[in-house]
């Protein structure tokens, strides 16, 4: 299915499997992680502020609740995700969310925000963010609640990916 040029502030996402042509490229969105391994996300991560082992990002999408992947489809590489974990009615928070550079400032990332909140259809959805995306996740229907964290120190991680 090819839709119309979804605006770039619009905050809500499109169906799955549709495909928005922006930039002169094609972007296919899809739920399915078949046939996805680690050398496909080669790249991503790259804002932690820590180097993960190989093959973490494919681990932590595996175990989430809902992924999202943006796909160039011209050369079907991935270049963005999006994922979540959810109880299904109350709560569900929108763990990791990125773009390649490459391919950023085209409306993908909010494409990916806004089909993820569709989709996880809660009560409330959550995330936390550095304070520079705040400004990103207002615009996009995000509001500011208080929150608490424990968060363990880069090296405290433990190399099971
Ligand atoms: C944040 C991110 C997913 C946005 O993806 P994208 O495809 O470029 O997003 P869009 O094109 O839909 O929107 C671009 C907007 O994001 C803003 N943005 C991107 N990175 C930002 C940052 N670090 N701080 C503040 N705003 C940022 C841009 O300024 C732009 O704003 P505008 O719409 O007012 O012009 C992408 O920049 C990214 O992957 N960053 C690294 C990972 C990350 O920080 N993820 C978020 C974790 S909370």
């Amino acid at each position: 299915m090819v839709g119309r040029v979804w605006p770039r502030h619009c905050h809500r996402g499109r169906p799955l499997n549709s495909v928005v042509r922006r930039h002169r490229t094609v972007i296919a969105y899809s739920d399915s992680l078949e046939g996805l391994d680690a050398s496909s996300l080669d790249g991503f991560l790259a804002h932690w502020d820590f180097t993960p082992p190989e093959g973490t990002l494919l681990t932590m999408l595996r175990q989430s609740t809902s992924v999202i992947l943006a796909r160039d489809s011209s050369s079907s590489r991935i270049c963005g995700y999006v994922a979540a974990l959810s109880d299904g009615i109350a709560c569900g928070y929108i763990s990791a969310l990125e773009v390649r550079p490459e391919f950023r400032g085209r409306g993908i990332g909010t494409a990916l925000l806004g089909q993820m909140t569709d989709r996880l259809n809660v009560f409330g959805v959550y995330l936390s963010c550095a304070p520079s995306m705040r400004e990103f996740y207002a615009a996009r229907g995000f509001s500011s609640v208080a929150a608490m964290c424990k968060r363990r120190k880069a090296q405290e991680h433990g190399n099971d990916a």
